[in-house]
């Protein structure tokens, strides 16, 4: 336990901590480059601004870690092993909530943008053992300017094609996330490359060009931490990313924006828009994606026009050279002295800032693990009720509709928090309301498929979840093409054993040579 000394607690609960809103705008300094509008890559700008790479440069490091934050790519499930393969805030269950969908062979911990590329391109979730990766170009659209390239040849068409179809034409420093998606390279204007944050400002009636530079310095963040999804065939461009934001940003409004948007046929599901569909439950999923954005907007940080780059971009000085903005982009608690923050908080010590922020951290997070759990019982209980072989009660179709809904819900709210990467710091009140709701519609998931099973599953779904349906902790590609693996969890007999493949993939190169065109 951490020793909060009590002065300090009382002291928090007293005062409020004093903010300095900026009420007038810093101009950014302006600048020429002798670029071309096209380029992409990002070597080309260290001649032009050797300080700024070099702060860039250190988005390399990658072994500091923060109570529940940090740039140790660990795995997210392993709450076992020491770090760097597991840490102690890791939640066993994402193998069985995301079973049969690609997230559950492997998800990381995220780090520095200047690895965005090479973590893309050895991650398990896109297929390195088949010529296809089984999922759309679109991933390419968040890790960095090499879109801008390839929008421009292919449009609308892009999104669609396969991913591995593209790994050859990258190359892992020069095209990851870097200058030209966030600038204008001739004079450094902040600009927006990323269509999906396009097309909504356009449906908006908005120019990213003409906005306060402070809503800009979060939008180049908005890009890409956020929630999105790929429209459905019959829907739009097919595979286009989009973010689903035409209800508003909150939980509710982006869950009621899925029920029309896909193809889904399952009865009491006709219309909705699902990533895949749970093969223990049979329910139609969605996948949360990092809602920073989103959440941030109206916490009372983003809502007191508090923007990303204040706390994740602070001004520094290199060499005794006049202020500019860090481009190392990480948590900002790695910092001793949480330099970031006191720029506001000037009346406040780091170690008062750091326990405010790990107070809302630890309660989130424990929340989040609840939620978790009774998401996992939710899956069971349908399982339990589906395979019910006894008299049924008269309404049972309906009830397991109900129990699928309230599952999919339960745990597309559970999820929003998991993916958001601040542990709730970015807004505790919505992380928090979001949690509950996350657990009450759980169990009502639970609820609904212990009726729908006439109460026979009541006795055995009050044990422990644990005892119960125990955590996956090993699965991949390659074990799943293991029958003796596929036998060490009584879930994965809801999947296929896979037929033994060699990979072919590695990075941005094949291992195995293309086969001859016919
Ligand atoms: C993820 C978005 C993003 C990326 C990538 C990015 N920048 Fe920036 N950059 C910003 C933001 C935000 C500002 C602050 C602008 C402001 O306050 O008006 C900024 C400011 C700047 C400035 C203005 C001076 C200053 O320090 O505020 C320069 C020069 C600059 N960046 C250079 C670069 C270079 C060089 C790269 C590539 C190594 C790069 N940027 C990559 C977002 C980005
Ligand atoms: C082009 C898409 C893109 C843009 C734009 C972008 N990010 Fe990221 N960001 C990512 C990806 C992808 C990762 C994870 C990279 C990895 O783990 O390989 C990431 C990781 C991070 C991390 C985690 C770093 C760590 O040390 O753990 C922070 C913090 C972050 N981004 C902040 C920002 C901020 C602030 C902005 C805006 C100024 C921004 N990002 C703009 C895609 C983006
Ligand atoms: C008031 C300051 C503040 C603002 C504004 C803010 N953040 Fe954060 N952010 C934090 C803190 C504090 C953490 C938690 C870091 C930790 O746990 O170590 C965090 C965590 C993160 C992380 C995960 C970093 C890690 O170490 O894993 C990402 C990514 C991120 N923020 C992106 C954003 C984006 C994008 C925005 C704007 C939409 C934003 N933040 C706005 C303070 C801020
Ligand atoms: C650009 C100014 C600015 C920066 C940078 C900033 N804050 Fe704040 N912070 C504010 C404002 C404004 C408020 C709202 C409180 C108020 O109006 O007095 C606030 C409120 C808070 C609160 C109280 C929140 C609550 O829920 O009651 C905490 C805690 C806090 N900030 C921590 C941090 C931490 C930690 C960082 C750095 C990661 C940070 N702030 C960076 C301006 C800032």
């Amino acid at each position: 336990m951490r020793k909060i000394p009590i002065l300090l607690t009382l002291l928090a609960a007293t005062l409020t901590l004093a903010g300095c809103i900026d009420t007038s705008e810093p101009k950014t300094p302006e600048f020429k480059t002798k670029l071309s509008e096209q380029e992409i890559k990002n070597s080309p700008f260290k001649a032009e601004f050797p300080l700024h790479y070099e702060t860039f440069l250190r988005n390399n490091e990658s072994e500091i870690m923060t109570e529940y934050g940090g740039s140790v790519a660990y795995n997210k499930h392993d709450n076992v092993h020491p770090l760097p393969e597991g840490y102690k805030h890791a939640q066993p269950y994402l193998k069985n909530l995301w079973l049969g969908y690609p997230f559950s062979y492997e998800y990381k911990a995220a780090r520095g943008h200047t690895y965005a590329l090479k973590d893309i391109l050895n991650i398990d979730r896109l297929n390195r053992y088949d010529e296809k990766a089984g999922l759309p170009a679109t991933c390419w659209n968040c890790k960095g300017a090499k879109m801008i390239e390839w929008v421009g040849q292919y449009g609308d068409e892009f999104w669609a094609k396969d991913f591995n179809q593209f790994r050859e034409e990258v190359d892992m420093d020069e095209n990851t996330i870097g200058c030209a998606s966030c600038h204008e390279p001739t004079n450094m204007d902040l600009r927006i490359y990323s269509e999906p944050l396009k097309d909504y400002l356009k449906a908006q009636g908005k120019d990213f060009k003409t906005m306060p530079r402070n809503e800009q310095r979060a939008l180049v963040c908005g890009q890409c931490h956020v929630e999105y999804y790929f429209t459905d065939e019959g829907h739009g461009a097919n595979k286009k990313p989009v973010f689903p934001w035409a209800n508003g940003k909150d939980p509710e409004q982006v869950y009621e924006y899925y029920k029309d948007k896909g193809n889904v046929k399952m009865p009491g599901f006709e219309g909705n828009f699902a990533d895949w569909v749970h093969p223990v439950s049979q329910t139609p999923m969605l996948k949360a994606q990092h809602p920073e954005y989103e959440t941030w907007h109206n916490g009372i940080h983003g809502a007191a026009g508090v923007s990303c780059a204040d706390c994740h971009m602070s001004y520094v000085r290199l060499d005794g050279k006049k202020k500019m903005s860090t481009h190392h982009w990480t948590s900002p608690l790695k910092d001793p002295d949480l330099k970031a923050c006191r720029q506001c908080h000037t009346d406040k010590a780091p170690d008062y800032l750091r326990q405010r922020v790990v107070y809302t951290q630890d309660k989130v997070w424990e929340q989040l693990m609840v939620a978790q759990d009774i998401s996992v019982k939710a899956h069971e209980a349908i399982r339990m009720a589906n395979e019910y072989e006894g008299d049924k009660p008269a309404n049972y179709d309906q009830l397991m509709i109900d129990a699928r809904e309230m599952c999919r819900k339960g745990q597309f709210f559970w999820d929003l928090i998991s993916a958001e990467n601040s542990v709730g710091f970015h807004n505790p009140t919505k992380a928090l309301d979001t949690l509950a709701r996350s657990q009450q519609y759980s169990q009502k998931a639970v609820d609904f498929a212990i009726q729908a099973a006439d109460f026979t599953t009541a006795a055995a779904l009050s044990k422990d979840i644990k005892e119960l349906v125990p955590p996956i902790m090993e699965h991949s590609r390659e074990l799943q093409m293991d029958p003796e693996h596929m036998a060490t969890h009584q879930w994965f007999k809801y999947l296929k054993v896979t037929p033994k493949a060699e990979q072919i993939w590695d990075e941005n190169r094949r291992l195995i040579p293309a086969p001859a065109a016919s």
